[in-house]
Protein backbone atom coordinates (compact mmCIF):
# COMPACT_ATOMS: atom_id res chain seq x y z
CA UNK A 1 0.00 0.00 0.00
CA UNK A 2 0.93 3.64 -0.60
CA UNK A 3 0.96 6.08 2.10
CA UNK A 4 1.30 9.92 1.31
CA UNK A 5 1.14 13.18 2.95
CA UNK A 6 -0.10 16.42 1.11
CA UNK A 7 1.43 20.02 1.67
CA UNK A 8 -0.99 21.35 4.76
CA UNK A 9 -3.35 23.43 3.32
CA UNK A 10 -4.69 25.54 5.92
CA UNK A 11 -2.87 29.04 5.98
CA UNK A 12 0.18 29.48 8.90
CA UNK A 13 0.45 26.00 9.17
CA UNK A 14 4.22 25.11 8.91
CA UNK A 15 3.80 21.30 10.15
CA UNK A 16 4.00 17.99 7.51
CA UNK A 17 3.46 14.96 8.66
CA UNK A 18 5.96 12.73 7.53
CA UNK A 19 9.50 13.86 7.84
CA UNK A 20 12.56 11.61 5.78
CA UNK A 21 13.55 9.68 9.10
CA UNK A 22 10.12 8.44 9.10
CA UNK A 23 9.41 7.66 5.35
CA UNK A 24 12.59 5.50 6.56
CA UNK A 25 10.23 3.87 9.08
CA UNK A 26 7.40 3.53 6.95
CA UNK A 27 9.18 1.69 4.23
CA UNK A 28 10.30 -0.61 6.60
CA UNK A 29 6.77 -1.54 7.60
CA UNK A 30 6.26 -2.63 3.78
CA UNK A 31 4.86 0.81 2.65
CA UNK A 32 5.43 3.09 -0.54
CA UNK A 33 5.85 6.67 0.83
CA UNK A 34 4.47 9.55 -1.26
CA UNK A 35 4.64 13.20 -0.76
CA UNK A 36 3.16 16.37 -2.23
CA UNK A 37 6.36 18.72 -3.72
CA UNK A 38 7.05 21.20 -0.92
CA UNK A 39 4.79 19.85 1.84
CA UNK A 40 7.90 19.89 4.35
CA UNK A 41 9.57 23.02 3.29
CA UNK A 42 8.43 24.82 5.76
CA UNK A 43 9.28 22.59 8.35
CA UNK A 44 12.82 22.46 7.17
CA UNK A 45 12.65 19.34 4.78
CA UNK A 46 13.99 19.53 1.24
CA UNK A 47 12.02 17.75 -1.65
CA UNK A 48 15.48 16.25 -1.83
CA UNK A 49 16.05 14.80 1.34
CA UNK A 50 12.41 13.18 0.72
CA UNK A 51 13.87 11.89 -2.04
CA UNK A 52 17.19 10.39 -0.62
CA UNK A 53 14.96 8.86 1.94
CA UNK A 54 13.26 6.76 -1.05
CA UNK A 55 9.82 9.12 -0.83
CA UNK A 56 7.90 9.81 -4.48
CA UNK A 57 7.54 13.56 -4.53
CA UNK A 58 4.16 14.07 -6.37
CA UNK A 59 3.57 17.38 -8.26
CA UNK A 60 -0.08 18.06 -7.22
CA UNK A 61 -2.12 17.17 -4.30
CA UNK A 62 -4.98 15.98 -6.33
CA UNK A 63 -2.63 13.16 -7.77
CA UNK A 64 -1.46 12.55 -3.78
CA UNK A 65 -4.67 11.84 -2.85
CA UNK A 66 -6.07 9.93 -5.58
CA UNK A 67 -2.96 7.47 -5.57
CA UNK A 68 -2.44 6.78 -1.99
CA UNK A 69 -4.25 4.10 -0.59
CA UNK A 70 -3.45 5.83 3.25
CA UNK A 71 -3.24 9.77 3.34
CA UNK A 72 -1.40 11.25 6.75
CA UNK A 73 -2.18 14.98 7.79
CA UNK A 74 -1.52 16.91 10.50
CA UNK A 75 -5.05 19.66 10.42
CA UNK A 76 -8.34 17.60 9.88
CA UNK A 77 -9.25 17.69 6.00
CA UNK A 78 -10.56 21.04 4.67
CA UNK A 79 -13.97 20.70 2.70
CA UNK A 80 -11.94 20.61 -0.80
CA UNK A 81 -9.68 17.66 0.43
CA UNK A 82 -12.76 15.47 1.95
CA UNK A 83 -14.06 15.66 -1.30
CA UNK A 84 -11.34 13.94 -2.60
CA UNK A 85 -11.58 11.26 -0.03
CA UNK A 86 -12.71 7.88 -1.48
CA UNK A 87 -14.02 4.29 -0.21
CA UNK A 88 -11.77 2.20 2.02
CA UNK A 89 -9.19 5.22 1.55
CA UNK A 90 -7.62 5.69 5.29
CA UNK A 91 -7.09 9.04 6.60
CA UNK A 92 -4.93 9.86 9.58
CA UNK A 93 -4.58 13.27 10.91
CA UNK A 94 -6.45 15.50 13.77
CA UNK A 95 -10.17 15.76 13.58
CA UNK A 96 -11.71 16.94 16.26
CA UNK A 97 -14.94 14.59 15.84
CA UNK A 98 -17.24 16.18 18.67
CA UNK A 99 -16.56 19.69 17.09
CA UNK A 100 -16.84 18.46 13.40
CA UNK A 101 -20.36 16.73 13.01
CA UNK A 102 -20.73 17.88 9.48
CA UNK A 103 -16.90 16.70 7.90
CA UNK A 104 -17.62 13.68 10.01
CA UNK A 105 -20.87 12.82 7.97
CA UNK A 106 -19.00 13.91 5.20
CA UNK A 107 -16.19 11.26 5.66
CA UNK A 108 -18.82 8.37 6.41
CA UNK A 109 -20.62 8.90 3.24
CA UNK A 110 -17.44 9.04 1.21
CA UNK A 111 -16.90 5.55 3.01
CA UNK A 112 -13.29 6.83 4.33
CA UNK A 113 -11.64 5.12 7.36
CA UNK A 114 -10.47 8.32 9.31
CA UNK A 115 -8.77 7.63 12.35
CA UNK A 116 -8.22 10.71 14.43
CA UNK A 117 -4.83 11.49 16.04
CA UNK A 118 -6.61 13.47 18.63
CA UNK A 119 -8.98 10.52 19.89
CA UNK A 120 -6.06 8.44 20.71
CA UNK A 121 -6.94 7.48 24.16
CA UNK A 122 -4.58 8.13 26.89
CA UNK A 123 -3.41 4.62 27.90
CA UNK A 124 0.28 3.64 29.09
CA UNK A 125 0.89 1.26 25.18
CA UNK A 126 -0.92 4.07 23.65
CA UNK A 127 1.75 6.79 24.90
CA UNK A 128 3.93 6.64 21.53
CA UNK A 129 0.98 7.60 19.39
CA UNK A 130 -0.31 10.26 21.91
CA UNK A 131 0.19 13.28 19.24
CA UNK A 132 -1.67 15.46 21.51
CA UNK A 133 0.99 14.99 24.10
CA UNK A 134 3.61 15.62 21.57
CA UNK A 135 1.74 18.96 20.43
CA UNK A 136 0.94 20.04 24.24
CA UNK A 137 4.85 19.24 25.25
CA UNK A 138 5.98 21.55 22.64
CA UNK A 139 3.27 24.50 23.36
CA UNK A 140 4.21 24.16 26.94
CA UNK A 141 8.15 24.58 26.34
CA UNK A 142 7.35 27.58 23.33
CA UNK A 143 4.60 29.23 25.81
CA UNK A 144 7.70 29.58 28.56
CA UNK A 145 10.22 30.90 25.31
CA UNK A 146 7.35 33.31 23.67
CA UNK A 147 6.95 34.59 27.47
CA UNK A 148 10.57 34.75 27.49
CA UNK A 149 10.37 36.77 24.19
CA UNK A 150 7.98 39.56 26.00
CA UNK A 151 9.42 39.77 29.76
CA UNK A 152 12.15 42.33 29.88
CA UNK A 153 14.00 40.40 32.52
CA UNK A 154 16.44 37.27 33.28
CA UNK A 155 14.62 34.44 34.27
CA UNK A 156 16.98 33.60 36.87
CA UNK A 157 18.43 35.96 39.50
CA UNK A 158 21.69 37.23 39.05
CA UNK A 159 24.29 38.78 41.22
CA UNK A 160 26.70 40.84 38.73
CA UNK A 161 29.02 44.12 39.37
CA UNK A 162 26.05 46.07 37.85
CA UNK A 163 22.97 44.87 40.93
CA UNK A 164 21.48 42.50 41.73
CA UNK A 165 18.41 40.98 39.98
CA UNK A 166 16.18 38.60 41.69
CA UNK A 167 14.77 35.90 40.03
CA UNK A 168 11.43 35.61 37.96
CA UNK A 169 8.50 34.20 39.65
CA UNK A 170 6.17 32.17 37.24
CA UNK A 171 3.00 30.66 37.94
CA UNK A 172 1.60 27.54 36.02
CA UNK A 173 -1.82 27.32 36.12
CA UNK A 174 -3.27 23.45 35.03
CA UNK A 175 -0.26 21.04 35.24
CA UNK A 176 -1.37 18.97 32.02
CA UNK A 177 0.94 17.36 29.98
CA UNK A 178 1.52 21.74 28.40
CA UNK A 179 1.89 22.59 31.89
CA UNK A 180 4.48 20.30 33.04
CA UNK A 181 6.48 21.17 29.97
CA UNK A 182 6.43 24.66 30.90
CA UNK A 183 7.39 23.94 34.71
CA UNK A 184 10.15 21.77 33.42
CA UNK A 185 11.29 24.97 31.31
CA UNK A 186 10.62 27.36 33.82
CA UNK A 187 12.74 25.94 35.98
CA UNK A 188 15.66 25.51 33.93
CA UNK A 189 16.19 28.50 33.02
CA UNK A 190 16.33 29.22 36.62
CA UNK A 191 12.40 30.78 37.51
CA UNK A 192 10.94 29.94 40.83
CA UNK A 193 7.92 28.47 39.68
CA UNK A 194 4.43 27.48 41.36
CA UNK A 195 1.84 25.55 39.95
CA UNK A 196 -1.50 24.35 40.51
CA UNK A 197 -4.06 21.90 39.22
CA UNK A 198 -7.39 20.65 40.38
CA UNK A 199 -6.12 16.65 40.10
CA UNK A 200 -3.82 16.62 43.77
CA UNK A 201 -1.63 13.61 42.11
CA UNK A 202 0.09 15.88 40.49
CA UNK A 203 1.48 17.37 43.05
CA UNK A 204 4.07 15.35 43.46
CA UNK A 205 5.16 15.61 39.87
CA UNK A 206 5.06 19.19 40.19
CA UNK A 207 7.20 19.21 43.14
CA UNK A 208 9.90 16.77 41.64
CA UNK A 209 10.40 18.84 38.63
CA UNK A 210 11.73 21.72 41.17
CA UNK A 211 8.20 23.93 41.32
CA UNK A 212 6.11 24.62 44.40
CA UNK A 213 2.41 23.01 43.75
CA UNK A 214 -0.10 26.12 45.30
CA UNK A 215 -2.28 24.26 47.48
CA UNK A 216 -5.71 25.20 48.51
CA UNK A 217 -7.22 24.47 51.71
CA UNK A 218 -10.14 22.59 50.26
CA UNK A 219 -11.44 19.08 50.67
CA UNK A 220 -12.36 18.73 47.10
CA UNK A 221 -9.10 19.08 45.45
CA UNK A 222 -8.88 15.43 45.62
CA UNK A 223 -10.27 14.64 41.82
CA UNK A 224 -9.86 11.09 40.91
CA UNK A 225 -7.88 11.39 37.21
CA UNK A 226 -8.72 7.84 36.47
CA UNK A 227 -12.66 7.88 36.46
CA UNK A 228 -12.55 10.79 33.87
CA UNK A 229 -9.74 9.08 31.25
CA UNK A 230 -7.10 11.00 33.09
CA UNK A 231 -8.28 14.64 32.27
CA UNK A 232 -9.99 16.15 35.54
CA UNK A 233 -13.76 16.79 35.98
CA UNK A 234 -15.13 20.22 36.58
CA UNK A 235 -14.58 22.04 39.72
CA UNK A 236 -17.55 23.37 42.05
CA UNK A 237 -18.28 26.88 42.11
CA UNK A 238 -17.12 26.87 45.89
CA UNK A 239 -13.78 25.26 44.67
CA UNK A 240 -13.63 28.13 42.01
CA UNK A 241 -14.18 30.89 44.59
CA UNK A 242 -10.74 29.21 46.66
CA UNK A 243 -9.29 28.73 43.77
CA UNK A 244 -9.61 32.35 42.31
CA UNK A 245 -9.08 34.14 45.61
CA UNK A 246 -5.79 32.23 45.72
CA UNK A 247 -4.92 33.35 42.05
CA UNK A 248 -5.84 36.71 43.36
CA UNK A 249 -3.33 36.82 46.28
CA UNK A 250 -1.01 35.63 43.70
CA UNK A 251 -1.28 38.45 41.32
CA UNK A 252 1.09 40.79 42.58
CA UNK A 253 4.17 38.79 42.70
CA UNK A 254 3.60 36.78 39.64
CA UNK A 255 6.32 37.60 36.71
CA UNK A 256 5.23 35.92 34.09
CA UNK A 257 1.61 33.32 34.13
CA UNK A 258 1.22 30.47 31.76
CA UNK A 259 -2.54 29.24 31.64
CA UNK A 260 -2.82 25.71 30.09
CA UNK A 261 -6.48 24.72 32.00
CA UNK A 262 -8.86 22.74 30.03
CA UNK A 263 -11.29 19.67 30.61
CA UNK A 264 -11.86 18.15 27.41
CA UNK A 265 -14.84 19.01 25.51
CA UNK A 266 -15.82 22.38 27.52
CA UNK A 267 -14.78 25.65 26.85
CA UNK A 268 -11.53 26.23 28.86
CA UNK A 269 -12.15 28.14 32.37
CA UNK A 270 -11.86 31.43 32.77
CA UNK A 271 -9.48 31.56 35.84
CA UNK A 272 -6.84 34.47 35.14
CA UNK A 273 -9.74 37.22 35.54
CA UNK A 274 -9.60 40.99 34.91
CA UNK A 275 -8.71 42.16 38.27
CA UNK A 276 -6.05 39.92 38.44
CA UNK A 277 -4.04 41.24 35.18
CA UNK A 278 -4.44 44.60 37.19
CA UNK A 279 -2.86 43.52 40.15
CA UNK A 280 0.46 42.46 37.98
CA UNK A 281 3.36 44.56 37.72
CA UNK A 282 3.83 46.49 34.56
CA UNK A 283 6.32 44.61 32.11
CA UNK A 284 4.74 40.89 33.26
CA UNK A 285 3.40 38.49 30.97
CA UNK A 286 0.68 35.89 30.58
CA UNK A 287 0.65 33.36 27.95
CA UNK A 288 -2.76 31.22 27.75
CA UNK A 289 -2.51 28.24 25.79
CA UNK A 290 -6.49 27.41 26.27
CA UNK A 291 -6.51 30.50 23.64
CA UNK A 292 -8.21 28.24 21.18
CA UNK A 293 -10.96 27.16 23.44
CA UNK A 294 -12.09 30.36 24.63
CA UNK A 295 -8.79 31.17 26.80
CA UNK A 296 -8.39 30.98 30.46
CA UNK A 297 -7.79 34.93 30.79
CA UNK A 298 -9.98 37.16 30.61
CA UNK A 299 -8.19 39.17 28.70
CA UNK A 300 -6.68 36.92 25.84
CA UNK A 301 -7.39 37.72 22.22
CA UNK A 302 -7.06 34.41 19.85
CA UNK A 303 -4.01 34.11 17.91
CA UNK A 304 -3.07 37.80 18.94
CA UNK A 305 -0.24 39.28 21.56
CA UNK A 306 -2.22 42.55 23.49
CA UNK A 307 -0.93 44.91 25.73
CA UNK A 308 -3.07 45.68 28.80
CA UNK A 309 -3.45 49.21 30.20
CA UNK A 310 -1.57 48.65 33.04
CA UNK A 311 1.11 47.07 30.80
CA UNK A 312 0.54 43.43 31.36
CA UNK A 313 1.55 41.44 27.88
CA UNK A 314 -1.10 39.22 27.05
CA UNK A 315 -0.05 36.15 24.66
CA UNK A 316 -3.13 33.97 22.86
CA UNK A 317 -1.36 32.61 19.83
CA UNK A 318 -2.77 29.00 19.18
CA UNK A 319 -0.56 27.82 17.25
CA UNK A 320 2.78 27.37 19.41
CA UNK A 321 3.85 23.70 18.01
CA UNK A 322 3.41 25.28 14.16
CA UNK A 323 6.11 27.73 15.48
CA UNK A 324 8.57 25.18 16.34
CA UNK A 325 7.86 22.90 12.78
CA UNK A 326 11.04 21.19 12.51
CA UNK A 327 10.53 19.60 16.54
CA UNK A 328 6.56 18.84 15.45
CA UNK A 329 6.34 17.55 12.43
CA UNK A 330 9.36 14.98 13.75
CA UNK A 331 6.96 14.10 16.89
CA UNK A 332 4.16 13.96 14.69
CA UNK A 333 5.45 11.51 11.88
CA UNK A 334 7.19 9.47 14.86
CA UNK A 335 3.50 9.61 16.60
CA UNK A 336 2.07 8.34 12.67
CA UNK A 337 4.84 5.83 12.45
CA UNK A 338 4.05 4.33 15.53
CA UNK A 339 0.01 4.25 14.65
CA UNK A 340 0.82 2.55 11.37
CA UNK A 341 3.17 0.17 12.94
CA UNK A 342 -0.25 -0.64 15.35
CA UNK A 343 -2.16 -0.64 12.28
CA UNK A 344 0.45 -3.12 10.17
CA UNK A 345 0.89 -6.21 12.75
CA UNK A 346 2.44 -8.18 9.60
CA UNK A 347 5.15 -5.84 8.52
CA UNK A 348 3.87 -6.32 5.29
CA UNK A 349 2.66 -2.87 3.76
CA UNK A 350 -1.17 -3.82 4.65
CA UNK A 351 -3.54 -2.27 6.97
CA UNK A 352 -4.98 -4.25 9.08
CA UNK A 353 -7.79 -1.96 11.19
CA UNK A 354 -8.63 -4.10 14.03
CA UNK A 355 -11.26 -2.78 15.78
CA UNK A 356 -11.04 -4.89 18.72
CA UNK A 357 -7.79 -3.06 19.51
CA UNK A 358 -8.42 -0.09 22.29
CA UNK A 359 -5.82 1.98 20.55
CA UNK A 360 -7.27 1.85 16.86
CA UNK A 361 -11.36 1.40 18.18
CA UNK A 362 -10.82 4.73 20.12
CA UNK A 363 -8.91 6.97 17.51
CA UNK A 364 -11.34 5.64 14.70
CA UNK A 365 -13.88 7.69 13.70
CA UNK A 366 -15.63 6.53 10.83
CA UNK A 367 -15.22 3.19 9.40
CA UNK A 368 -16.60 1.39 6.82
CA UNK A 369 -19.20 3.80 6.00
CA UNK A 370 -20.34 3.80 9.67
CA UNK A 371 -19.90 6.73 11.65
CA UNK A 372 -17.87 4.88 15.02
CA UNK A 373 -17.82 7.61 17.33
CA UNK A 374 -18.11 8.44 20.25
CA UNK A 375 -16.05 5.34 20.98
CA UNK A 376 -16.84 2.91 24.09
CA UNK A 377 -14.54 3.05 27.30
CA UNK A 378 -10.92 1.87 26.83
CA UNK A 379 -10.92 -1.43 28.92
CA UNK A 380 -7.47 -0.70 30.17
CA UNK A 381 -7.84 2.42 32.64
CA UNK A 382 -6.20 5.79 32.19
CA UNK A 383 -2.42 6.48 32.83
CA UNK A 384 -3.37 8.80 35.73
CA UNK A 385 -4.86 6.10 38.35
CA UNK A 386 -2.78 6.69 40.23
CA UNK A 387 -4.70 7.89 43.97
CA UNK A 388 -3.42 10.60 45.98
CA UNK A 389 -1.72 9.25 49.29
CA UNK A 390 -3.77 9.65 51.84
CA UNK A 391 -2.93 11.62 54.23
CA UNK A 392 -0.88 10.29 57.65
CA UNK A 393 -3.51 10.44 60.50
CA UNK A 394 -1.93 12.61 63.60
CA UNK A 395 -0.58 10.93 66.26
CA UNK A 396 -0.78 12.38 69.95
CA UNK A 397 2.80 12.48 71.55
CA UNK A 398 1.88 9.92 74.29
CA UNK A 399 0.49 7.96 71.16
CA UNK A 400 4.17 8.70 69.68
CA UNK A 401 5.59 7.16 72.58
CA UNK A 402 3.70 4.11 72.95
CA UNK A 403 4.55 3.31 69.46
CA UNK A 404 7.98 3.66 69.69
CA UNK A 405 8.13 1.21 73.20
CA UNK A 406 6.30 -1.30 71.43
CA UNK A 407 8.50 -0.89 68.33
CA UNK A 408 11.56 -1.21 70.79
CA UNK A 409 10.15 -4.45 72.99
CA UNK A 410 9.38 -6.14 69.34
CA UNK A 411 13.01 -5.78 68.34
CA UNK A 412 14.43 -6.56 71.76
CA UNK A 413 12.21 -9.76 71.39
CA UNK A 414 13.39 -10.49 67.81
CA UNK A 415 17.11 -10.34 69.20
CA UNK A 416 17.06 -12.49 71.95
CA UNK A 417 15.29 -14.83 69.97
CA UNK A 418 17.76 -14.97 67.20
CA UNK A 419 20.87 -15.15 69.86
CA UNK A 420 18.93 -17.84 71.73
CA UNK A 421 19.05 -20.22 68.28
CA UNK A 422 22.47 -18.72 67.45
CA UNK A 423 23.90 -19.69 71.08
CA UNK A 424 21.86 -23.29 70.90
CA UNK A 425 23.24 -24.24 67.31
CA UNK A 426 27.27 -23.08 68.48
CA UNK A 427 26.57 -25.67 71.54
CA UNK A 428 25.51 -28.46 69.11
CA UNK A 429 28.10 -27.75 66.61
CA UNK A 430 30.83 -27.91 69.52
CA UNK A 431 29.21 -30.91 70.81
CA UNK A 432 30.08 -32.68 67.09
CA UNK A 433 33.10 -30.33 66.17
CA UNK A 434 36.85 -30.24 66.84
CA UNK A 435 37.96 -27.46 69.07
CA UNK A 436 40.17 -25.76 66.47
CA UNK A 437 37.45 -25.59 63.81
CA UNK A 438 35.55 -24.38 66.90
CA UNK A 439 37.95 -21.37 67.31
CA UNK A 440 37.99 -20.22 64.07
CA UNK A 441 34.12 -20.48 63.49
CA UNK A 442 33.61 -18.52 66.68
CA UNK A 443 36.01 -16.23 65.31
CA UNK A 444 33.77 -16.35 61.75
CA UNK A 445 30.29 -15.77 63.36
CA UNK A 446 31.39 -12.78 65.62
CA UNK A 447 32.94 -11.20 62.96
CA UNK A 448 29.70 -11.27 60.54
CA UNK A 449 27.81 -10.59 63.50
CA UNK A 450 30.24 -6.80 64.30
CA UNK A 451 30.69 -6.47 60.37
CA UNK A 452 26.75 -6.50 59.74
CA UNK A 453 26.12 -4.23 63.15
CA UNK A 454 28.69 -1.83 61.47
CA UNK A 455 27.65 -1.56 58.06
CA UNK A 456 23.79 -1.52 58.92
CA UNK A 457 23.53 1.53 60.82
CA UNK A 458 25.62 3.65 57.67
CA UNK A 459 22.98 6.26 56.02
CA UNK A 460 21.45 3.68 52.82
CA UNK A 461 21.44 7.16 51.19
CA UNK A 462 25.37 6.64 51.38
CA UNK A 463 25.69 3.32 49.68
CA UNK A 464 23.92 1.27 47.04
CA UNK A 465 22.25 -1.94 47.72
CA UNK A 466 24.34 -3.77 46.74
CA UNK A 467 27.63 -2.28 48.36
CA UNK A 468 25.99 -2.79 51.73
CA UNK A 469 26.23 -6.14 50.66
CA UNK A 470 29.65 -5.73 49.11
CA UNK A 471 30.88 -3.54 52.65
CA UNK A 472 29.17 -6.01 54.92
CA UNK A 473 30.86 -8.67 53.30
CA UNK A 474 34.29 -6.32 53.21
CA UNK A 475 33.98 -5.44 57.28
CA UNK A 476 33.69 -9.24 58.11
CA UNK A 477 37.07 -9.81 55.91
CA UNK A 478 38.56 -7.34 57.87
CA UNK A 479 37.40 -8.27 61.23
CA UNK A 480 38.46 -11.78 60.71
CA UNK A 481 41.67 -10.76 59.47
CA UNK A 482 42.34 -8.13 62.17
CA UNK A 483 42.25 -11.13 65.30
CA UNK A 484 44.35 -13.86 63.15
CA UNK A 485 46.81 -10.69 62.57
CA UNK A 486 48.47 -11.23 65.90
CA UNK A 487 49.58 -14.91 64.99
CA UNK A 488 53.14 -15.92 65.47
CA UNK A 489 53.09 -17.52 61.79
CA UNK A 490 54.12 -15.14 58.86
CA UNK A 491 52.19 -16.30 56.42
CA UNK A 492 48.90 -15.47 58.55
CA UNK A 493 50.71 -11.81 59.13
CA UNK A 494 51.33 -11.70 55.38
CA UNK A 495 47.39 -12.80 54.48
CA UNK A 496 46.22 -11.02 57.37
CA UNK A 497 47.39 -7.80 56.13
CA UNK A 498 46.85 -8.20 52.11
CA UNK A 499 43.14 -8.80 53.47
CA UNK A 500 42.61 -5.61 55.01
CA UNK A 501 44.09 -3.61 52.56
CA UNK A 502 42.30 -5.26 49.34
CA UNK A 503 38.71 -5.10 51.95
CA UNK A 504 39.84 -1.59 52.63
CA UNK A 505 40.13 -0.49 49.21
CA UNK A 506 36.46 -2.14 48.31
CA UNK A 507 34.98 -0.05 51.11
CA UNK A 508 36.46 3.23 50.07
CA UNK A 509 36.33 3.10 46.80
CA UNK A 510 32.65 1.86 47.19
CA UNK A 511 31.99 4.83 48.81
CA UNK A 512 33.98 7.30 46.62
CA UNK A 513 32.15 5.73 43.61
CA UNK A 514 28.69 6.14 45.52
CA UNK A 515 29.85 10.13 46.31
CA UNK A 516 30.39 10.56 42.64
CA UNK A 517 26.75 8.99 41.32
CA UNK A 518 25.50 11.12 43.74
CA UNK A 519 26.91 13.94 42.51
CA UNK A 520 25.55 13.04 39.16
CA UNK A 521 22.23 14.08 40.74
CA UNK A 522 22.66 16.95 42.95
CA UNK A 523 21.95 20.41 41.23
CA UNK A 524 24.92 22.37 41.02
P1 LIG B 1 -4.29 18.43 29.58
O1 LIG B 1 -5.70 18.00 29.56
O2 LIG B 1 -3.20 17.42 29.64
O3 LIG B 1 -4.07 19.47 30.76
C1 LIG B 1 -5.00 20.38 31.17
C2 LIG B 1 -4.81 20.51 32.66
O4 LIG B 1 -5.65 21.53 33.15
C3 LIG B 1 -5.18 19.23 33.40
O5 LIG B 1 -4.09 18.83 34.20
C4 LIG B 1 -6.37 19.65 34.24
O6 LIG B 1 -6.39 18.98 35.47
C5 LIG B 1 -6.10 21.11 34.41
N1 LIG B 1 -7.29 21.85 34.79
C6 LIG B 1 -8.55 21.72 34.35
N2 LIG B 1 -9.35 22.62 34.95
C7 LIG B 1 -8.57 23.32 35.79
C8 LIG B 1 -8.80 24.37 36.69
N3 LIG B 1 -10.01 24.89 36.86
N4 LIG B 1 -7.76 24.86 37.40
C9 LIG B 1 -6.52 24.35 37.25
N5 LIG B 1 -6.24 23.35 36.41
C10 LIG B 1 -7.24 22.84 35.69
O7 LIG B 1 -4.08 19.36 28.36
P2 LIG B 1 -2.70 19.71 27.65
O8 LIG B 1 -2.49 18.73 26.58
O9 LIG B 1 -1.65 19.97 28.66
O10 LIG B 1 -3.06 21.09 26.97
C11 LIG B 1 -3.24 22.25 27.77
C12 LIG B 1 -3.84 23.37 26.95
O11 LIG B 1 -2.97 23.77 25.93
C13 LIG B 1 -5.14 23.01 26.26
O12 LIG B 1 -6.02 24.11 26.35
C14 LIG B 1 -4.73 22.79 24.82
O13 LIG B 1 -5.79 23.00 23.93
C15 LIG B 1 -3.68 23.84 24.72
N6 LIG B 1 -2.75 23.70 23.64
C16 LIG B 1 -2.47 24.86 22.99
C17 LIG B 1 -1.61 24.88 21.98
C18 LIG B 1 -1.33 26.21 21.36
O14 LIG B 1 -0.62 26.27 20.37
N7 LIG B 1 -1.82 27.29 21.90
C19 LIG B 1 -0.97 23.63 21.49
C20 LIG B 1 -1.26 22.47 22.28
C21 LIG B 1 -2.14 22.52 23.33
Amino acid sequence: MKIGVPKEIIAGEARVAMTPESALQLQKLGYDCAIETGAGAAAGFSDEAYQEAGVEVIKTAAALWKACDIVAKVRGPEPVEAKRLRKGQTLISFFWPAQNADLLEQCKAKGANVIAMDMVPRISRAQKMDALSSMANIAGYRAVIEAGNNFGRFFTGQVTAAGKVPPAKVLIVGAGVAGLAAIGTATSLGAITYAFDVRPEVAEQIESMGAEFVYLDFEEQAQDGAATGGYAAPSSPEFREKQLEKFRELAPEMDIVITTALIPGRDAPKLWLKDMVEAMKPGSVVVDLAAEKGGNCDLTVADEKVVSDNGVTIVGYTDFPSRMAAQSSTLYSNNIRHMMTDLTPEKDGQVVHNMEDDVIRGATVTYEGEITFPPPPPKVKAIAAQKPKEKAKELTPAEIRAQEVAAFKAQTKNQVTLLTIGAVLLLGAGLVAPASFMQHFIVFVLSCFVGFQVIWNVSHSLHTPLMAVTNAISSIIILGALLQIGSGSWLVIVLGGLSVFMAGINIFGGFLVTRRMLAMFQKS
